[in-house]
């Protein structure tokens, strides 16, 4: 549990609600309306995932053979090899699951790959990269026999700079989250290994994201917990920010999805009928099975009738419940099913939906069994010989005869390559690319090699680069490629002098620049960082160890100050338009090639291509938004944690063009070392004729991603871009979509809702066409809980960032 931290306390009550908008009122708009019942799974196909009827034939077939203690095996955790596990039933050859996180690595293998974090692979706008990490995570857990990815992540989208978690996912912007999260889902899935989207939903802090035993037990014994934060969040913010991203990956067919630690509106993630049955398999048609958090579950028969279809870990040691009693499912469900609490026919489409994706990703045929070095939860070498799990998953053939299977293949090339795609450089006076420098001085404490040894995930260190951040979505590094080793080896082949200081503490002090470095090289090169990590948020959006002192230091005696920030999401950077600072490239966290990808950039061997996926303010302040709860006030208050989202939309640039307020690097900004154009004029073409105003007709049953009518492309937009630099490079057009007055008070000024990067030779034009669906140009409608295409005219933005815009147009409908 995060400690208060001095910021969050200055956001604690200092948020008003949307200009213009119905006042907030959390008895009003933070309610969860109950949905009951579950909604069956039907086997309807996914837009780019099909088969699911034949594999739900043979879930069926498989779940009818089951006793009702092996279904609910299917639906608990068990002791076992991974992270979580499903345990095997060997009376029917049912070898088991392992799943294993998670989001950017099979997280504690060895002779693993450690790619580039969900941030960085947002950074690169790169549709074709997004989905070939993905393929290639897939390959890696399948090769160690895992057959559950814990990723992609949503949730948190961003909603506050500050949340521990925001690099494991991708962009506070829902558009762009979307997109990566259908390409990853297919790229993951496409090698038969099952992607979990989470977490669900509105999970946007670390602090009090778990429940916390109460200080007073003798005043109020019958209180034993403070329950975890609410999240208190409108139906039109749930819909177009949150659950956004998840209609992709619903719509991509993703197997799983797992339900946050946080409340939603005053009711558990994993007990939350609204948004299980409701919004998830109901709205958003969900075939596959949902699964808790790790230790998300509060409840038995009412998670189970809420949509929760599998709790984890289960029935070992760290699922608290009742004294006495495992796991809130296993023997318990059991029970309410043989007392009648619970209808037999909900377990069995809890089992058919866990056991459909089984069979439509082919898991039933040959897949490797689990290699004893990926790693037990925690961190185990290899397994332990008196895991009395360990005798029934080797005799049910569920683990691998060798150990130690390398499946990182030629994987580390897509990783250099996306480091590199995922870096924004932001300034650029002219400093880069480097050519041949005569001499340089790299400082600072992230340009050196990890410390702490090679699975450090946990706690913030001080030298050390950061190819990752910390908690569950961290790695363990078969090999790590520093700043400084990759730049010594460059300069090296150069004939560059190379002059470093690593450690920070002498940077500051007065002198310590200064006294050291000399003759004044050429370039002076500044690695600093700041730590993000699961489990508590950020106590401020400075960065670490001094790094801003460092930077100003540095600049104070080299006019060619040249600034790398290795860091998992906004900073604060007051120097940025110092003279000295002659560039600033954000690395954010790039994974193993993390040296490599940064010398590319830096030389010039790679043209920046990378965007940001979010907005840099000038100071912290400015993202009030970013509002974190506070300690609790009444110890003895179950229900004292509460974050109210009242900026409801308004995150990110939406909040920032909303209120007209300037910002040093708006969102989808990003410099290359050429230049690029954008044509004036662009065409505007609706798809048909007829008219999309309102809402479309309804489906009469479930279609993953949501009724298809908001797939379907309504417009289209085109536009000229042409390289008008020296050198090749890639551009990033993007389409915004300013809604109709009509859309009501509170929309955006304009939203993303298309984007697509383009490689240019010198003088070469490109034409670019965007698609627009009809869920691009809908709202939802809080009335009639429905999508709908305001009236009214809608602004088309076509630029090279949200606020560099090249190119307008409009249309009516
Ligand atoms: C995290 C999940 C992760 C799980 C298993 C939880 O603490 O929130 O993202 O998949 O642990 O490690």
């Amino acid at each position: 549990m995060a400690p208060l931290t001095t910021l969050a306390a200055l956001f604690l009550g200092a948020v008003a609600s949307v200009e213009g908008a119905q006042d907030w009122d959390s008895a009003a708009f933070a309610t969860s309306p109950p949905v009951y019942p579950s909604p069956n799974m039907t086997g309807a196909d996914a837009a780019s995932l099909s088969g699911w009827a034949a594999a739900l034939e043979k879930a069926e077939a498989f779940v009818a053979n089951l006793t009702l203690e092996e279904k609910v095996s299917l639906l608990t955790g068990a002791p076992g090899p991974c992270v979580g596990n499903i345990a095997p039933i060997p009376r029917v050859g049912f070898k088991g699951l392992c799943l294993q996180d998670g989001p950017l690595a099979i997280r504690q293998a060895t002779y693993a790959s450690v790619f580039p974090a969900g941030l960085s692979t947002a950074a690169s706008w790169d549709r074709d990269l997004m989905k070939l990490r993905g393929q290639y995570i897939g390959e890696e857990f399948r090769g160690k026999g895992s057959q559950v990815y814990l990723g992609p992540v949503a949730g948190p989208l961003g909603r506050s700079a500050l949340a521990g978690r925001n690099w494991e996912g991708f962009s506070p912007d829902p558009y762009l989250t979307g997109v990566a999260m259908e390409e990853s889902i297919i790229g993951v899935q496409s090698t038969g290994v099952q992607a979990v989207a989470k977490h669900w939903i509105a999970y946007e802090q670390e602090t009090q994201r778990n429940p916390e035993d109460t200080f007073d037990k003798d005043t109020i014994p019958s209180v034993d917990q403070i329950m975890s934060v609410s999240s208190n969040v409108e139906d039109r913010t749930i819909h177009e920010l949150y659950t956004w991203p998840f209609a992709n990956a619903v719509r991509a067919g993703v197997a799983s999805v797992m339900c946050s630690y946080n409340r939603i509106n005053g009711s558990y993630a994993c007990q939350n009928s609204k948004t299980m049955n409701g919004i998830l398999k109901g709205e958003l048609g969900f075939q596959g099975y949902t699964m808790s958090d790790w230790m998300g579950t509060h409840g038995g028969v009412a998670s189970v009738e809420a949509g929760l279809d599998q709790t984890m870990p289960g029935a070992w040691n760290w699922e608290p419940t009742l004294p006495g009693v495992p796991s809130w499912f296993g023997g318990n469900l059991t029970k309410a099913v043989e007392n009648g609490t619970v209808a037999e026919s909900r377990v069995d489409d809890m089992a058919k939906r866990v056991m459909t994706p089984f069979y439509l990703l082919g898991q039933d045929e040959g897949f490797p069994g689990v290699d004893a070095s990926s790693g037990a939860y925690p961190m185990n070498n290899q397994f332990e010989p008196e895991s009395d799990w360990l005798e029934s998953w080797t005799a049910a053939g569920a683990i691998n005869t060798e150990s130690n299977v390398d499946v990182r293949s030629n994987h580390s090339k897509l990783i250099r390559e996306l480091g590199a795609a995922g870096m924004v450089l932001i300034k650029n006076n002219g400093a880069l690319p480097l050519s041949k420098p005569k001499d340089i001085a790299v400082v600072g404490n992230a340009a050196g090699d990890v410390q702490n040894g090679l699975y450090y995930h946990d706690v913030n260190y001080e030298p050390g680069v950061l190819p990752v951040g910390g908690g569950s979505g961290s790695a363990r590094f078969e090999n790590v490629v520093a700043p400084l080793e990759a730049i010594k080896a460059r300069a090296k082949a150069d004939g560059t002098h190379v002059q470093y200081i690593l450690n920070n503490t002498r940077l500051v002090t007065p002198g310590g620049f200064h006294d050291m470095i000399y003759p004044v090289p050429e370039a002076c090169l500044v690695f600093v960082k700041a730590w993000a990590s699961e489990g508590a948020d950020r106590d401020s959006l400075e960065l670490d160890w001094q790094g801003n002192e460092v930077v100003e230091q540095v600049a104070q005696n080299c006019s060619n100050t040249i600034v790398i920030t290795n860091s998992g999401g906004q900073n604060v950077i007051p120097w940025h338009s110092h003279p000295n600072v002659t560039a600033i490239l954000l690395a954010h966290f790039p994974g193993e090639e993390f040296g490599n990808s940064v010398v590319d950039v830096l030389y010039g061997d790679v043209n920046p291509s990378g965007r940001l996926p979010y907005t840099l303010a000038e100071k912290e302040s400015d993202y009030y938004f970013a509002n974190i709860t506070s300690s609790v006030s009444n110890p003895n208050d179950t229900n004292a944690w509460q974050a109210d989202f009242t900026e409801r939309l308004l995150i990110d640039y939406r909040h920032f063009d909303y209120y007209n307020l300037s910002v040093p690097y708006e969102f989808g900004f990003g410099l290359s070392y050429t230049n690029f154009s954008l044509s004036p004029s662009i065409t505007v073409k609706p798809v048909s004729n007829s008219s999309i105003a309102g809402v479309p007709a309804p489906t009469t049953s479930a279609v993953p991603g949501g009724n298809p009518a908001l797939w379907e492309d309504v417009y289209t937009v085109t536009a000229t871009v042409k390289n008008t630099g020296a050198v090749t490079g890639k551009a990033v057009p993007q389409l915004y979509i300013q809604l109709p007055a009509s859309a009501g008070e509170g929309t955006p000024v304009k939203q993303l809702r298309g984007f697509t990067k383009i490689e240019l030779t010198p003088g070469e034009e490109k034409t670019v066409t965007f698609t627009l669906a009809r869920r691009d140009l809908s709202i939802w409608d809080v009335v009639s809980q429905e999508w709908s295409v305001p009236s009214g005219t809608f602004g088309v933005h076509v630029g090279f960032s949200s606020r560099d815009i090249k190119a307008k147009s409009s249309f009516s409908i």
